[in-house]
Formats: C-alpha cells, sequence, structure tokens
C-alpha cells in the first residue's frame, strides 16, 4: 500500500555543509544529497567553516565551488567577528542573512562584546536577516538588538522553556523576532544525551523533558520554522578525546515531523509552514517554480545509519520508528531524487542570492 501525498519543496535554514576546510565530515555534493533525501529543496549553510565565511576572498571561493557540485539550491550565512567586522559590507550581496554566535559551539566565530553587535547591526544591510546563536540570556540581548534597530532578528535552534516564553513575550509586542527548532531538541531530552554520550552532544545541548514539553506547546504560535542544524562529524571525531558537538539531521527531520503529525502533535498544514513557507518568508528566498517533493505516508520503517546519504554516516535516531518516507522531489520541472538515489547533475542547483 501506499498513500503519496505532495509537499512543497523543504526549506532548511540552518545547515552546516562544512565547506571549506571540513570536506571530510560533509561536503557541497554529499550534504545537498542528504538534503534531496529529507525533501529539503533549499538549505541555508552556516559560516563557521575553516576558514570561516568572513571573508570575501574565502566566500567567493565557496560560492565556485558551491555552483559546481550542489544538487539543490544553496544560499551561504556571512560570518560575524570582530576582526573582520569591516569586511560585512562587501560580504552581504553574496549571501543570503549573517549569522551571529553569542555562546560557545563548534568553531572559533563569536562575538562576545557590545561594540561589535552595534556595529553589526549598523553595517549589515537593513533588508537582510541576522541571525542569532543565543542561548540562555543572550536570547534577551538579541530581542534588545531587534527594539533598539527596529529590525528582523532570527534565534537559531532555540531548546529552552524560559527562551521560547521569551521570545513569545517579544512577539506579543510586536518585536521583529522569528525562531527555529530542532527535531532533536524536540524528540530527544537530557536522558537521551546520557545514553547517547557524544552522539547525543550538540549545542544548545538536549534539555529536560520540561523545556521539550514547552516547545511542543509553542509548536502552533511562536515557533516559526523547523531548522535541522545539521552539523556531521566523524564517528572517529565523535568517539575521540575531544569530541565536536553537532549531529546531523536532513534526512530525518521530515519523518520524525511527519510521524508527530500522525500522533496528532501538529496538524499537517503547520508542518508546511514551518518547514516551507515561514522559512522562505523570513528568509525572503525566491520560490523554486515547478518544484514538489513526493512522501509516502504509508511507509512504516525504522531509521538506520546506513541509509544516510550525509558522508557522517550515522545519527541519533538510529532504531527509530517514523512514518514517511521521500520517494521523489522535482525540482524546477526536473526530477532530481527517485527512490533512494540523486537522480541530479552535480551543480544543477543553484546559488541563492537574496
Ligand atoms: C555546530 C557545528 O558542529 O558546526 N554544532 C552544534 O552542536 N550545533 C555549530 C552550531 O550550530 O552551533
Ligand atoms: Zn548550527
Amino acid at each position: 500500500m501506499t498513500n503519496l501525498i505532495t509537499l512543497p519543496g523543504l526549506v532548511d535554514v540552518h545547515t552546516h555543509l562544512r565547506v571549506p576546510g571540513g570536506e571530510h565530515k560533509e561536503d557541497f555534493a554529499s550534504g545537498t544529497a542528504a538534503a534531496l533525501a529529507g525533501g529539503i529543496t533549499t538549505v541555508l549553510a552556516m559560516p563557521n567553516t575553516s576558514p570561516p565565511l568572513t571573508q570575501p576572498a574565502v566566500l567567493a571561493e565557496t560560492l565556485e565551488k558551491a555552483q559546481r557540485s550542489i544538487f539543490c539550491d544553496v544560499g551561504l550565512f556571512a560570518g560575524a567577528s570582530p576582526e573582520s567586522i569591516a569586511n560585512l559590507v562587501e560580504l552581504s550581496p553574496s549571501t543570503v542573512a549573517l549569522k551571529i554566535y553569542l555562546n560557545d559551539t563548534f568553531g572559533p566565530l563569536r562575538v562576545e562584546d557590545l561594540p561589535t553587535l552595534n556595529k553589526c547591526f549598523r553595517l549589515w544591510p537593513r533588508s537582510k536577516v541576522i541571525a542569532m546563536h543565543a542561548e540562555g540570556q543572550s536570547v534577551a540581548v538579541g530581542i534588545g538588538l531587534a527594539a533598539a534597530y527596529q529590525r528582523p532578528v532570527h534565534f537559531c535552534h532555540i531548546s529552552r522553556k524560559e527562551e521560547i516564553e521569551l521570545i513569545a513575550a517579544a512577539k506579543a509586542q510586536r518585536l521583529p523576532v522569528t525562531c527555529e527548532v530542532t527535531p532533536h531538541h524536540l524528540f530527544l531530552t537530557q536522558d537521551d544525551a546520557e545514553q547517547l554520550g557524544p552522539l547525543g552532544d550538540m549545542r544548545p545541548r538536549l534539555a529536560a523533558a520540561e523545556d521539550v514539553a514547552a516547545l511542543w506547546a509553542h509548536i502552533h504560535s511562536t515557533v516559526d520554522c523547523i531548522a535541522t542544524d545539521h552539523a556531521p562529524h566523524t564517528l572517529e571525531e565523535k568517539q575521540s578525546d575531544t569530541p565536536p558537538p553537532g549531529v546531523a539531521g536532513l534526512e530525518t527531520s521530515l519523518p520524525l515531523m511527519l510521524t508527530a503529525v500522525k500522533e496528532e502533535r501538529l496538524t499537517l498544514d503547520r508542518l508546511i509552514k514551518m518547514m516551507a513557507t515561514n522559512p522562505r518568508q523570513i528568509f525572503k528566498l525566491p520560490i523554486q517554480p515547478d518544484t514538489h517533493i513526493e512522501v509516502d505516508l504509508d511507509d512504516e520503517y525504522t531509521i538506520t545509519n546506513e541509509m544516510m546519504h550525509s558522508k557522517c554516516g550515522w545519527t541519533p535516531f538510529a532504531g527509530r520508528q517514523v512514518v514517511g518516507r521521500v520517494q521523489r522531489v522535482v525540482l524546477r520541472g526536473q526530477e532530481v531524487y527517485s527512490q533512494g538515489q540523486v537522480t541530479a547533475e552535480p551543480g544543477s542547483g543553484k546559488v541563492l542570492i537574496v
């Protein structure tokens, strides 16, 4: 039995494609193949690469590499750092948004001083979004900046009760803030982190059941986007003495969310809003004409490490029962993925400039 439904091509606004410098973890080809396998036809790639996307020359070279190898559409984030703040204006035309890291995570990109934050808000073009990695009270800093400069701020991977409640309060005051939540923060807790060890470690860390419940309580209201924070690291790196934080997510996001729809934890309409409509609107991404994905809702299966297209080859969701398998992806009228295989030509995706 099959029960095929057609959905719009999904958008993931938080993906680490690891180019340049981390190609042993992921590259443009493997990462965009994983995206298609997950029903995602647009990804926004993060700038915490090595070197980071804070220099115009690095950005130009990375864009060229992307254009040669991507299977779906890709937009790049520019990165903010105190040393390279003067580059922001030059970086802006070929990137979709600015990413500011206020808290510790993988890679050296960090902004921890108010003068640099002020400069980011003054220099970055008003037409483009500023996205923030902000945890705990840093969320209040971001809301303050959105209010003071009267411009949109998008909060990445919100994971705690007090954070989602603060964002709800800011929205109630009509402040221009939006937020994303990851599937791992919706489906895993601190208890799973204990079981998974380094394979369950990411930033923000997995939270308490109470935090997870708060995210679900806001799923039809405050949560604008589901974003994967696809952050692949090899098993060898994860099992080393200094495991980097981060887990893959492109291929498991849709089946996890469709399973939640089946369990009536959210509606299919809301899923489409959070995984396609809102991300496109918030980041002002162009529509992809003649683009859709076909998903078999009757396909019930167990997630395995072996089914991953991502180079890292593992997922913290291995062993989990889900429903909904992406059968086929059509991008601009061309079939680009079918029955587990990428059928697109390398470079057939577009680099997005907004
Ligand atoms: C990300 C990575 O590995 O690049 N890791 C993570 O734990 N989420 C960085 C990030 O998005 O914070
Ligand atoms: Zn990330």
